[in-house]
């Protein structure tokens, strides 16, 4: 996720404004920044790695002369965060400049094509290939705006690109597919931006860019077209928002908008170049002994591996909580070990402080993060990303979502690789795993009606019990981590047949107990487990297959989950409503679920 802001005022300095515009992004990617201008003399560019503000004071962006161009803030996912791979981005000729949100999956093959037809590239993005098919377009002697759609024509992925061209000094071309891109109309200027709250403080009147369009910016006014030329009529609407709400997209709380932005963050999470899953699961297949090495909620996407690890590609692992990690491992770790570690920040110290443990032993690092560039992807001799974008609520929610995805990811290729799989079975999966974000979507938008009732009845509880088995037991404890770090309410995450080991001896009536129960191989042993917690009078809340009518009866509250979900991507989905559950329990409290009491966002001392 980045930022992209771009302006064309009448008269006056567009770096200024773009600056401004881009300081709203920031929550959108904060590890580099740059802006080109357009004027009599050609493109001016200054970018660099740091934050806004940092950058700014070392380069001064703002002074940039024009009273056009296009600015951006950076979220790395193609190439670390550096000078070069800072936006935007140039041709050859340095006539052409780019700014782009999003990921074009098939960068490196245009990048080779590019290559062989003697461009030079300067950066590791895959942003620049644009640049570069924009130059190609021009130099065929296409119009800048049929050049921009013949560049948008060849790439796979998702984007939300501005692009400035000398050949017509006073436009800005803009195109969409699957980033958000929105554009204002003020006073005679114009402005393209990623979100409404950048575009706000110069004008309310607004227009939505969709998915396989393309606008014109210039002095006539805008234009968008679809990819084949044909206009689209779209009337701007008038943003009633205040500007706070707009930064949360009109959400109330940043937790609730990243709950709902999940189908997005694991479909661009999906696009994960092969490349990676390919070096992951070779480092993966040849290890003697796999740690899964995370804390809290990252933790539970690793005990969830280590299911779909075994089941899958018949891979053993232990999952272990990185504080817990030294005294538990230490003596058992050597070149033949590896260390998969799991952090959306990279930053945590106790999972740091695990990997560096391992890594003066000669065990290999592989990590998932969501952070290109934190300290964990610098430890590690191969990470992935997650493409959840930067995560402002305290609580974990479309982190956990995509690191699980990936983690799936994984273990398939995995199972491919060790010929655990034909690749028609894979091929099944993968088109399950797919259609995780619509499950996911669908799920929300039907449970949260459900789940509001049920936080209202039972928010004033003292405790929760969330009880799953096999791989639901990650959700669980999940789901329990949620609730208490959220809304303060004791809950304890539980396997559910472990529960009767002493567990139930706290059941009483009313007692709220929420079963993760999808239809796998434990579902009859979970069905024994909630007829057990029923008999002591607890309150069932169940999570189950939307035509389980069984645990239906048998439950006080139903929430029907998607039948078609794969057993191991169950808990990507079935994690939803639990999170849901926490949010509506802590803003019925009133509590305020972005920023819960004693935690940090990243937890940086041992
Ligand atoms: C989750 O909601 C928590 N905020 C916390 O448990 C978190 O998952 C943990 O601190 C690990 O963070 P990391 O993924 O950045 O390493």
């Amino acid at each position: 996720m980045c930022g992209i802001f771009g302006c064309l005022l009448e008269d006056g300095h567009a770096a200024k404004v773009i600056l401004e515009g881009l300081k709203k992004l920031e929550y959108r990617g904060y590890d580099s920044v740059g802006i080109a201008t357009l004027d009599a003399r050609g493109i001016h560019v200054k970018k660099d790695k740091g934050k806004i503000a940092e950058v700014e004071a070392r380069l001064s962006l703002s002074s940039l002369p024009g009273n056009l161009g296009i600015g951006h803030t950076r979220w790395a996912t193609h190439g670390a965060p550096s000078q070069v791979n800072a936006h935007p981005h140039t041709d050859c000729t340095g006539a052409i400049a780019v700014v782009h949100n999003g990921v074009i999956e098939n960068f490196m093959q245009l990048r080779s094509e590019l290559e062989g037809r003697g461009h030079k590239f300067k950066s590791a993005t895959d942003t620049e290939v644009i640049a570069h098919l924009v130059e190609e377009g021009i130099a065929r002697g296409l119009p800048f705006l049929k050049a921009v759609i013949e560049a948008v024509k060849v790439i796979d992925g998702s984007y939300a690109i501005a692009v400035i061209s000398v050949k017509e000094p006073d436009t800005i071309i803009c195109a969409r597919k699957e980033s958000p891109l929105v554009i204002g109309i003020g006073d005679r200027t114009l402005y393209c931006a990623s979100d409404i709250p950048a575009i706000l403080p110069y004008t309310r009147k607004v227009a939505v860019i969709e998915d396989g369009e393309v606008v014109v910016l210039s002095k006539a006014g805008f234009k968008i077209l679809k990819l084949d030329g044909t206009p689209v009529s779209r009337a701007p609407f008038i943003v009633q928002w205040s500007a706070e709400e707009a930064e949360r997209g009109g959400y109330p709380h940043f937790m609730l908008k990243e709950i709902f932005e999940q189908p997005l963050a694991i479909k661009n999470t999906l696009r994960v170049p092969k490349v990676y899953l390919k070096l992951s699961s070779t480092i993966l297949s040849d290890s003697k002994r796999l740690f899964l090495v995370a804390a809290g909620t990252s933790y539970h996407a690793g005990l969830a591996a280590s299911y779909m690890l075994s089941s899958l590609a018949h891979i053993s692992s232990t999952p272990v909580i990185a504080s817990e990690f030294i005294s538990l491992c230490n003596n058992t770790i050597d070149e033949e070990t590896v260390v998969l570690a799991i952090s959306q920040s990279g930053e945590t110290a106790d999972t740091l402080s695990a990997v560096r443990c391992a890594k003066e032993q000669g065990a290999k690092i592989l990590s998932i993060t969501n952070v290109v560039g934190s300290s964990i992807t610098r430890l590690s001799d191969i990470y992935i990303c997650t493409q959840a974008g930067p995560e402002v609520g305290v609580a974990a929610t479309k982190t956990f979502t995509t690191q699980l995805t990936t983690l799936a990811l994984l273990a398939i290729h995995v199972s491919m690789d060790r010929g655990l799989l034909t690749t028609s079975e894979a091929q099944e999966l993968l088109d399950n795993l797919h259609k995780v974000p619509g499950f996911v979507d669908r799920t929300l938008k039907e449970t949260e009606p459900l789940v509001k009732k049920v936080s209202d009845l039972y928010c004033n509880k003292n405790s929760f019990y969330f009880l799953g088995r096999g791989i639901s037991v990650a959700t669980a404890l999940e789901g329990a981590l949620k609730l208490k770090e959220i809304s303060y309410i004791h809950a304890e995450g539980y396997p559910a047949g472990e529960s009767k080991h002493g567990p139930i001896a706290l059941i009483e009536d009313g007692f709220p107990c929420v079963f993760v129960a999808p239809p796998d191989e434990t579902r009859a042993n979970i069905v024994g487990n909630i007829m057990e917690m029923m008999a002591r009078g607890a309150h069932i809340i169940a999570l189950a297959s939307e035509d389980d009518k069984e645990i239906e009866e048998l439950s006080t509250h139903f929430l029907p989950m998607p039948r078609e979900v794969y057993k191991y991507f169950t808990p990507i989905v079935y994690i939803t409503p639990l999170q849901l559950l926490a949010y509506y329990s802590a803003v019925t409290l009133g509590y305020d679920p972005d920023k819960p009491r004693n935690l940090a966002k990243s937890v940086t001392v041992l």
